[in-house]
């Protein structure tokens, strides 16, 4: 798939998402073999403010991977000046994100509320595509529209790309559905026969296997799939899709080995690339991730956010993994 100037070579990326899609959590999904990681939406206001936690947010892949900055605002200056704080860390694309529902978002009209100003969208992109140099491509992420009633994403897609958006990834529930309900294949499907052909248009919503993601794309024809609360404890549905965009055998569900593994892998991420003051509270999200669906899970998930010490959170959690049958394949 072709993002402006930008190739992705497996059409699979992973979704923004708040206090999880940190380094550490995209390294594992980057390193399973997902296209594409796009870091949390970061407050445009925050970021040109200086403010340090937003700015820690703005982290680049490792191993000079690319990787997408999304941001979120209204006012075009501060957009345009955050856009460019993303291109100076190195960000392959800066996002918009027009589709958070949560009510501070909305509230400050950002977000999913843009969706009911389609010209002041317009104008955001066309002002973060002036603050970027030609090769870092604008995108989108929005929903399906506001309400039941306001479902406008065909022609809100179609005004952002008419404003230079190169790519348009669509979350197939409205504003007022929350996570409600389904994510509305038919809206997706509606956007990718709108939109150019030469702009992907990426399908959003309940792809949690490889069932979900064939339906995803057979019944939308979208470009790409973004995987967000399918990937928690799952970076191994990134090596299955990747594996069967080469044209390769699904190497199918993860030995408990495997899981270990990657749990290993990501505490050690953790270890490694966040502030030790955050240790104890990022260290309990993975164990309880990883050991979903296993015997004994939820003792270990109750267990681990019981505790305040790193170290004892790290024991308790290798100790589970342990003494779980290695060659066990797992359920998901
Ligand atoms: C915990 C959490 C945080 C999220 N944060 C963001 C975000 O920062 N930016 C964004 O565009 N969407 C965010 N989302 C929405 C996801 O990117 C995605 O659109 C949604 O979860 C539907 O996809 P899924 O069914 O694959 O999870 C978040 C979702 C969750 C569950």
């Amino acid at each position: 798939m072709r993002i402006g100037p930008l190739e992705v070579a497996v059409p699979v990326l992973l979704a923004p998402m708040a206090a999880v899609t940190d380094l550490p959590f995209r390294t594992v999904c980057e390193e399973s073999g997902v296209g594409l990681t796009i870091t949390e939406f970061l407050s445009a206001h925050a970021l040109v403010a200086g403010a340090r936690k937003a700015i820690d947010k703005m982290t680049p892949s490792l191993g000079g991977r690319p990787f997408g900055v999304q941001i979120f605002g209204r006012e075009l200056d501060v957009l345009a000046r955050a856009a460019e704080m993303a291109v100076a860390v190195g960000a392959s694309l800066v996002d918009i994100n027009m589709g958070c529902p949560a009510k501070r978002v909305v509230a400050g009209e950002c977000g999913s509320a843009l969706m009911k100003e389609p010209a002041l969208a317009q104008e955001i992109v066309r002002a973060v595509r002036r603050a970027v140099p030609e090769g870092v491509p604008v995108t989108v992420k929005h929903r399906a529209g506001w309400d039941d009633r306001h479902r406008n994403a065909p022609e809100f897609a179609c005004a952002l790309v008419e404003a230079g958006a190169k790519m348009i990834t669509v979350h197939g529930r409205t504003r007022t559905q929350g996570f409600a309900g389904k994510s509305d294949l038919d809206t997706i499907r509606r956007v990718r026969d709108a939109v150019p052909a030469h702009v992907p248009v990426v399908g959003n919503g309940d792809v949690i296997d490889v069932t979900s993601y064939r339906r995803m794309r057979d019944e939308t024809g979208c470009d790409a799939v973004m995987i967000g609360r399918g990937a928690l404890g799952n970076p191994f549905l990134f090596r299955s899709l990747a594996a069967l965009s080469r044209g390769e055998a699904d190497p199918g569900p993860p030995t408990v080995a495997e899981r270990r593994a990657a749990w290993e892998r990501h505490t050690g991420l953790i270890m490694q690339h966040v502030p030790a003051v955050r240790h104890a509270t990022e260290l309990k999200k993975p164990a309880a991730w990883y050991a979903k669906g296993l015997l004994g899970a939820n003792a270990l998930r109750l267990a681990v956010f019981s505790l305040r010490d790193a170290a004892e959170i790290l024991a308790t959690s290798r100790a589970y993994f342990l003494a779980l049958a290695p060659d066990a394949r797992s359920c998901n």
